[in-house]
């Protein structure tokens, strides 16, 4: 019965995140289901993204609270989507923007708009007593995401003076998710110890995402730990292990002198490419994401165009997951992968068509957590539903982001013999 559909209840609580933040879970309820869905937070944030909207009372979690964001959507949204279909999630996600009115969400907060969409998404397959994942993607959704998983953790998201956000490995070269997740948590271990050796104990606490942040002062100091633990753990750099970084650019970026600052010095435009070169020269690079400032267009072309053949240059701040940004940067050759984040477009909708758009285009799509994230396991769902070869959460450390990586196990079980895990097929889109 279609009435087994229709959104009876809408409610928001300010929960925790895993930085101990205040966040938005929104509850969505039908007859038959029920969607709960929790917002994330990034600490590296773009200017391009929809805006989280905070109390900013200095007195109330020291400014962080979201207690206006909850009350939007009780005041605003649940009126506007109490007996509508929750399987029109297009034409939801359309209202939802409409009650904003603002073009980067800042009314009602792209945090109680991004919880409300997915909670409304969670909804309706529940309602429909399917996987989200099925719901998503349907019939096609069976190709399971490879992990990259950030190990060292540096820039904003930890308490050291690394440059460089992430130091990710890639474990591409297997036979399905699991076997990839085992390589990639068995390089960790290695890694642990190798630090331990090197830096002594206080260099294996973790940073915000669950890589250790150890107090190293080069980005080569790093690079060579990675690449001792995937040989020490008895794997290949360059055969079956890949590593990735994420730069975050605009972390780094002097916007005084118009340089870069890495490992103490400064660098201009063609100081980091020749840098980012001779990376790639010396170890297995599968892809760098933000290698420069949000709005450095220039630089993210002249490295496209340098690595090709080569390594994927990954847009997240420069695209901040809005289809007309990417529409720019395709038009001028500036990205080769495209990350995803609900919470940076601020609808599933939104999200959906810049994976598309990417797809269309040939490039490669990778599902995002954020630094400031919870249990909420939605991403995996939407990885292996909307498709997007690579997932992006973390180390295999801290509940928030292996529990996207227990979700892909399940899913993989739950497929049984019918799932295939993306791996070395990542090469192809090197290769183009
Ligand atoms: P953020 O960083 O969630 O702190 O913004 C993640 C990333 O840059 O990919
Ligand atoms: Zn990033």
């Amino acid at each position: 019965m279609d009435d087994d559909f229709i959104i009876q209840r809408v409610d928001a609580l300010q929960v925790l995140d895993s930085r101990g933040d205040p966040t938005i879970e929104v509850a969505v309820s039908t007859k038959r289901g029920v969607g709960r869905a929790i917002a994330p937070s990034g600490a590296s944030k773009s200017r391009f993204e929809a805006v989280e909207l905070r109390d900013g009372d200095p007195k109330v979690y020291r400014g962080r609270s979201v207690l206006r964001a909850v009350e939007n959507v009780r005041r605003y949204i649940a009126p506007a989507l109490a007996g509508l279909d929750s399987r029109a999630q297009r034409f939801i996600d359309r209202k939802l923007i409409e009650i904003d009115g603002t073009p980067n969400k800042s009314r009602i907060g792209g945090n109680a708009i991004t919880a409300t969409s997915l909670a409304v998404l969670k909804a309706a397959s529940d309602s429909m007593g399917v996987p989200l994942f099925r719901y998503v993607g349907g019939l096609r959704a069976s190709v399971l995401p490879i992990p990259m998983m950030n190990i060292i953790n540096g820039g904003a998201h930890a308490g050291n003076d690394l440059a460089f956000q992430e130091f990710m490995i890639v474990p591409v070269g297997f036979d399905s998710f699991s076997e990839s997740l085992r390589a990639g948590v068995e390089v960790y271990k290695f890694l642990k110890d190798i630090l331990k050796e090197r830096y002594g104990v206080a260099a294996i606490n973790l940073g915000d995402e669950g890589g250790f942040s150890p107090p190293m002062k080069s980005i080569y100091e790093a690079l060579d730990a990675l690449s001792e633990a995937v040989k020490r753990a008895g794997y290949d750099l360059g055969g079956s292990i890949y590593i990735s970084l994420d730069v975050a650019g605009s972390q780094i970026y002097d916007q005084g002198s118009g340089s870069y600052v890495v490992d103490g010095s400064r660098r201009d435009l063609d100081g980091m490419i020749d840098l980012y070169m001779d990376i790639v020269e010396r170890y297995s690079i599968l892809s760098i994401e933000d290698p420069f400032h949000e709005e450095d267009a220039e630089g993210f072309a002249r490295l496209v165009d340098r690595l090709k053949g080569r390594a994927i240059v990954v847009g997240d701040d420069l695209l901040s997951t809005n289809a007309e940004r990417l529409r720019r940067a395709l038009e001028g050759k500036q990205v080769t992968g495209a990350l995803v984040k609900v919470n940076q477009a601020g609808t599933f909708t939104e999200a959906l068509e810049y994976v598309e758009l990417a797809r269309d285009r040939g490039i490669i799509t990778i599902m995002s957590h954020r630094s400031g994230d919870s249990e909420d396991n939605a991403i995996a769902h939407l990885a292996v539903g909307m498709g997007t070869p690579m997932i992006k959460t973390g180390a295999p450390a801290r509940s928030e982001r292996t529990s996207k990586y227990n979700e892909l196990l399940r899913i993989e079980s739950y497929l049984a013999g019918e799932s295939v895990f993306f791996g070395e097929k990542i090469l192809l889109y090197i290769a183009r």
